[in-house]
C-alpha cells in the first residue's frame, strides 16, 4: 500500500523571471549583492529599509534582509528539501510581495511568466514520485476586467493550478473593498480557493520607540506583525459581510489564521456588544465561529502544539493543512547548513503532539485534507 501523502501547502519559490525583475530594482522588493556576502541579499520588508540604507553607506555594517540562497529560486532545491523531509507533494506559491508593486501592464505580463514557469515545473514531475501544484499569482493591479479575464483562463491554461495566492492589500483598500466582490464571486464560481498570506505586517511604530540597538532582527515583524496583518484583513472581510455575500468563497489562511483562532471569541463578543453595529437594524449574518468552520481553512504553520490545538478547535481538524513556509526559516547559527530544518520539525511535532503520531487525524492534517480540498491527484497523468 502506498504511504499516505504528505502535502506541503505553504511553500514558496521565486521563478527566474521574477528574480531577474528583483535584481533590476532600486526600491524594495529588491536583490542586491554585497562584497562581504557569499549570497546576494533579498530585501523585502519595509522594516529592512534602515539596515539596507546603513549597509549601502557602511560596508562593515550588518547585512540587510536575508541571504538569497538557491532554495529561493531552484526547483531542484525544492525537490531535495521535499525528499529530506518526507514531503510527497507541494503546492507552491510565489513568495511575497507577489506582483503587488507592479504597474498594470507589467503585472499582467509578469503574472503570465510566473504562472507559466510554475506550470512547467509542475508538469515536469509527470511520472515522478513527488508531485507539484501551485497557487497562481494574479495581476492585482491590472484592473478588475483584466483580473477577471486572468482568473477565467487559469483552469484551462494551467492544469496544476489549485487556487491563487493573495496579499492583504487587495486593490489598495484591503479585502473588504466592495470593488473586490466580483473577483471573489469569480473565484468561488471557479472553485479556486484563496491562499491569504501577509507581507505588510504592522507599521514599525506599533512596536514602540527603541534604542538603535533594539531591532531584534526579524522577530517583531514576522512573529507578531505578519499574524496580526492576516487577522485584521480577515476580521475586516467578516465585518463587511464578504463571507455572507460570497458563501462559496474559500479562504486558506497562512500561519493558522494569524491570531484568529485565539481572538475569534473576542471579535464575536465585540460585534455583539457594539451598539452601532447591533442597532443598525441590519440582519446579522453568521457568527465568526460559523464562518471559520464553513469558509475558512487554516495551514498548520504555527510551530507549537498549543497553537495547533487552537486551530483545530476553531476550524475543525478536517480544515487544517500542513505547511513549511520553505525557503524561509532555514537553519541558522550552529545549525546552518543542516539538512533537516528545525522549522519543519517544529510543525510536524506540533501535529503529532496535538493529534497523536500516526493517528487518522494527524494523517488528515499532514496530507489527506489538502488532497481533498485542493483536488490533488485528480488529473490524468
Ligand atoms: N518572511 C517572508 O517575507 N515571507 C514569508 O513567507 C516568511 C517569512
Ligand atoms: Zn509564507
Amino acid at each position: 500500500m502506498a504511504p499516505p501523502p504528505v502535502v506541503d501547502i505553504h511553500t514558496h519559490l521565486y521563478p527566474p523571471p521574477y528574480l531577474t525583475l528583483l535584481s533590476s530594482r532600486t526600491s524594495i522588493p529588491l536583490v542586491r549583492t554585497f562584497p562581504s556576502s557569499p549570497h546576494p541579499r533579498l530585501i523585502l520588508l519595509e522594516t529592512e529599509l534602515p539596515a539596507l540604507e546603513l549597509a549601502l553607506r557602511d560596508p562593515s555594517a550588518p547585512l540587510p534582509g536575508r541571504p538569497l540562497t538557491p532554495a529561493f529560486t531552484s526547483i531542484g532545491e525544492k525537490l531535495s528539501f521535499m525528499a529530506v523531509h518526507g514531503i510527497t507533494t507541494s503546492v507552491m506559491s510565489l513568495a511575497n510581495p507577489w506582483l503587488d508593486f507592479l504597474g498594470p501592464a507589467e503585472a499582467a505580463a509578469m503574472a503570465r511568466e510566473v504562472d507559466g514557469a510554475f506550470e512547467e515545473m509542475c508538469a515536469a514531475q509527470k511520472g515522478k514520485d513527488r508531485k507539484l501544484y501551485f497557487f497562481a499569482a494574479p495581476p492585482l493591479t491590472a484592473g478588475i476586467p483584466a483580473l477577471l479575464e486572468y482568473l477565467s483562463e487559469l483552469a484551462g491554461k494551467y492544469k496544476h493550478c489549485r487556487g491563487i495566492i493573495l496579499g492583504t492589500s487587495g486593490l489598495g483598500l484591503g479585502l473588504d473593498d466592495t470593488s473586490l466582490l466580483p473577483i471573489f464571486h469569480k473565484l468561488a464560481a471557479l472553485n479556486l480557493p484563496v491562499f491569504l498570506h501577509p507581507h505588510y505586517g504592522l507599521p514599525p511604530s506599533v512596536f514602540g520607540p527603541r534604542a538603535e540597538t533594539g531591532e531584534y532582527g526579524h522577530v517583531l515583524p514576522l512573529a507578531l506583525g505578519f499574524p496580526m496583518e492576516t487577522t485584521v484583513a480577515v476580521a475586516r472581510m467578516y465585518l463587511a459581510g464578504v463571507f455572507d455575500a460570497v458563501p462559496a468563497l474559500r479562504m486558506i489562511l497562512a500561519h493558522s489564521g494569524g491570531t484568529l483562532p485565539f481572538l475569534a471569541g473576542r471579535i464575536e463578543s465585540c460585534v455583539r456588544h457594539d451598539g452601532k453595529l447591533m442597532g443598525s437594524g441590519k440582519k446579522r449574518g453568521r457568527t465568526v465561529w460559523e464562518v471559520l468552520r464553513e469558509q475558512v481553512y487554516l495551514d498548520a504553520v504555527v510551530y507549537s502544539e498549543v497553537g495547533l490545538r487552537a486551530a483545530v478547535e476553531a476550524s475543525g481538524v478536517e480544515r487544517l493543512m500542513f505547511g513549511t513556509d520553505h525557503p524561509f526559516f532555514p537553519p541558522v547559527g550552529e545549525e546552518e547548513g543542516a539538512e533537516v530544518w528545525d522549522s519543519v520539525k517544529l510543525n510536524v511535532e506540533a501535529v503529532e503532539k496535538a493529534l497523536g503520531k500516526g493517528s487518522e487525524e494527524a494523517g488528515m492534517v499532514m496530507g489527506g485534507n489538502a488532497a481533498r480540498v485542493l483536488r490533488l491527484f485528480d488529473e490524468e497523468e
